[in-house]
């Protein structure tokens, strides 16, 4: 049978990846402390690649793995073309509007400034809003930028608030939820759907066999 490659995210997400793979018996050898990429499970036939989360969709969009993991936001962000298979139980967090305490997000008369990783997110959020805006594209530390000044507000993705509350700031809106998702290229699922379903079946198995959960 085919060989499928699996393209897995590192760090917090790659981390729940892992366990749940090792629950249903597939890269056991995948180390996500090694400097090393590329694994190989011989028994299963699988190649594991370690990522960075945002290249996850873009090597499964052009075929290069078949399937892979990765945060909801990132399939927003990119609009990228792939098949979404799963909902993962892990990775649940919400994409929110913050800044200081207060703070109005909302005025029809000024342009409000707003510093995120995720610009096509934003924009399309507040353009559906109707709320003209300003975007200021930062790599990290986002929330720095209403506690200095650059912006009025920021877009992020907020999981437990420590960061926020850490600098002072508060969730003004919660604009959707995220969580991690089993996406799959085009062409691969029409070839290898055989060996992609019996993965996922495996992993509703795993999580408590009910899809919906
Ligand atoms: C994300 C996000 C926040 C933080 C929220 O950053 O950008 O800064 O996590 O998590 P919390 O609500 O649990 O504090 P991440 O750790 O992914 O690092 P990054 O800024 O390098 O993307």
């Amino acid at each position: 049978m085919d060989k499928l490659r699996i393209a897995i995210p590192k760090g917090r997400i790659g981390e729940d990846t892992v366990e749940l793979f090792n629950k249903i018996e597939i890269g056991k050898s995948v180390d996500l402390k090694s400097r090393k990429l590329v694994f190989y499970d011989e028994e299963n036939n699988i190649e594991f690649v370690l990522l960075k989360n945002a290249d996850v969709i873009t090597y499964v969009e052009n075929g290069v793995a078949d399937i892979g993991i990765v945060g909801k936001d990132m399939i927003i962000e990119s609009k990228k073309d792939v098949y979404e298979l799963h909902n993962l139980k892990f990775g649940k967090c919400d994409m929110c509007i913050a800044g200081k305490e207060d703070k109005e997000i909302y005025n029809r008369d000024s342009v409000i400034k707003v510093a995120t990783k995720f610009t096509n997110s934003a924009k399309d959020y507040f353009n559906d809003k109707g709320q003209e805006i300003s975007i200021i594209k930062l790599n990290g530390s986002v929330e720095l930028a209403p506690v200095l000044g650059l912006t009025d507000v920021i877009v992020d993705i907020v999981e437990t608030g420590t960061t926020l509350k850490a600098n002072g700031l508060k969730v003004l809106e919660k604009m959707y939820p995220i969580n991690s998702m089993l996406i799959c290229n085009k062409i691969s699922y029409r070839f290898k759907y055989k060996k992609i379903n019996r993965i996922i079946n495996k992993i509703i198995q795993a999580e408590g066999g009910n899809k919906d959960d």
